[in-house]
């Protein structure tokens, strides 16, 4: 087999995830949500791309696309992905990124004829953002064996739940975990920065210290519908002026304490009509901290202001927590063997605590995890402007495979 360069093979990663970018249930926009067709088109199209590289797939119950090296069950082995489902109109590397770079990893070392002593796992997970259902990491969880009867009960738009998508199949217990710890060596995510500072420091590329905690809720104002003609202002229980109101008080808050953040990011009124006065209100709430006990304190504040907001319009108020995960701290030394290899790669390797939640997060329950970003213009993502150069593909792919070889020769032949 002739030797496949980082150049050659990061020009074939680039022209991989322009083409699962136009994998999407939406025409002329990136989206695919969990289990969807688009969802099934795109694992259908990576899992081809990893037989290409030599590897076995399988997709798991919870739609988890499972790529592992040819070698016998049990052995030690290092999980690498990322999710392979999306925001609405989203980017093309988010998630996909860290699912396409492992298989281009691969690929370079097995033409340099490099054999792993360890077995290699290349995940993509079914669900990692919370688009279809309000809460997120429903893919890694189910990887790990994870899923409890919380998230088995949440239901998407349409009334299905988790747990009558997963028993289709017939079989209703949710799934165990895909490995035992003690088979595995750790987990490897590499993912788009999604914020600015490599940028500005002029990286292609850094370590990933901790992943930020975060908790989401389901909020929800119930008032009055009534005419929006004949009703006077002051005998209104407005649910969606109530609902607006905690918007901006979340806002506020979030504001007056850094690095604290709380975003609605979806608002719905019922029964959404223009000239009928909203009976009811739901939004997500989503807040985020990289101490937990300031998140948590804020939740508790936020909360408390919804009440006040409700008992002065009379409205009624609830606030479920939908998903709730702690600040995960990366592995020592799994990272500081990742910052080598940066430094090797670009002579400098900064580390950085992440807002954006990220598989690891999850799989850092089941295996001791690591995680390389990647330099992204602007910062931007969750947009269809994301981007990164191919150099820096280039950069993130030679540092991965450093990484790997560097993590073979600790272990015995
Ligand atoms: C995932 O992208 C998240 O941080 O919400
Ligand atoms: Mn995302
Ligand atoms: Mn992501």
């Amino acid at each position: 087999m002739p030797k496949v360069s980082l150049t050659h093979a990061a020009a074939a990663l680039s022209r991989r995830l322009e083409r699962l970018g136009r994998v999407s249930e939406e025409r002329g926009a990136t989206t695919r949500t969990f289990l969807s067709p688009a969802m099934r088109r795109a694992t259908a199209l990576v899992g081809a791309w990893m037989r290409g590289a030599g590897l076995a797939t399988r997709v798991d119950r919870a739609g988890n696309l499972i790529g592992r090296t040819r070698d016998r069950r049990g052995a030690r082995t290092l999980l690498m992905g990322s999710h392979l489902d999306t925001v609405r109109d989203a980017g093309r590397f988010d998630g996909a990124l860290g699912v396409l770079l492992p298989i281009a990893a691969l690929e370079v070392l097995r033409s340099r004829g490099l054999e792993l002593p360890f077995a290699v796992e290349v995940l993509g997970f079914s669900e990692e953002e919370g688009v279809r259902f309000p809460s997120a990491y429903l893919g890694s969880k189910g990887y790990a064996g994870l899923l409890g009867r919380a998230d088995l009960r949440l239901r998407d738009r349409d009334g299905v739940s988790v747990g009558e998508l997963l028993s289709a199949g017939g079989r209703r217990s949710p799934p165990g975990p895909a490995h035992p710890r003690r088979e595995l060596i750790g987990y490897l995510e590499v993912h788009i920065e999604q914020g600015p500072v490599l940028g500005e420091l002029g990286l292609a590329t850094g370590v990933v210290s901790a992943i930020a905690g975060q908790t989401r809720a389901r909020v929800v104002f119930g008032g009055r519908a009534g005419h929006a003609g004949t009703t006077p202002m002051a005998l209104r229980r407005d649910a969606l002026a109530g609902a607006a109101e905690f918007v901006v008080a979340a806002e506020a808050l979030a504001r007056r304490r850094p690095p604290l953040v709380a975003t609605v990011g979806r608002l719905t009124a019922r029964p959404g009509v223009a000239n009928v006065i909203a009976g009811a209100a739901e939004l997500s709430l989503d807040v985020r901290h990289p101490a937990d006990a300031r998140r948590l304190a804020a939740c508790r504040r936020l909360r408390d202001l919804g009440r006040r907001i409700a008992r002065r319009r009379g409205l009624a108020f609830s606030m479920d927590v939908v998903q709730d995960n702690a600040t995960v701290a990366c592995s020592r030394g799994l990272t500081a063997l990742l910052a080598r290899c940066v430094r090797g790669r670009q002579g400098r390797s900064v580390a950085l605590a992440s807002g954006a939640g990220h598989d690891g997060v999850i799989i850092s329950r089941l295996a001791p995890i690591a995680m390389l970003f990647v330099r992204c213009r602007g910062g931007i993502s969750h947009h269809p402007d994301e981007f990164v150069a191919r150099r820096d593909l280039e950069a993130a792919l030679a540092v991965t495979v450093d990484f790997l070889a560097r993590l073979a020769s600790r272990f015995p032949r």
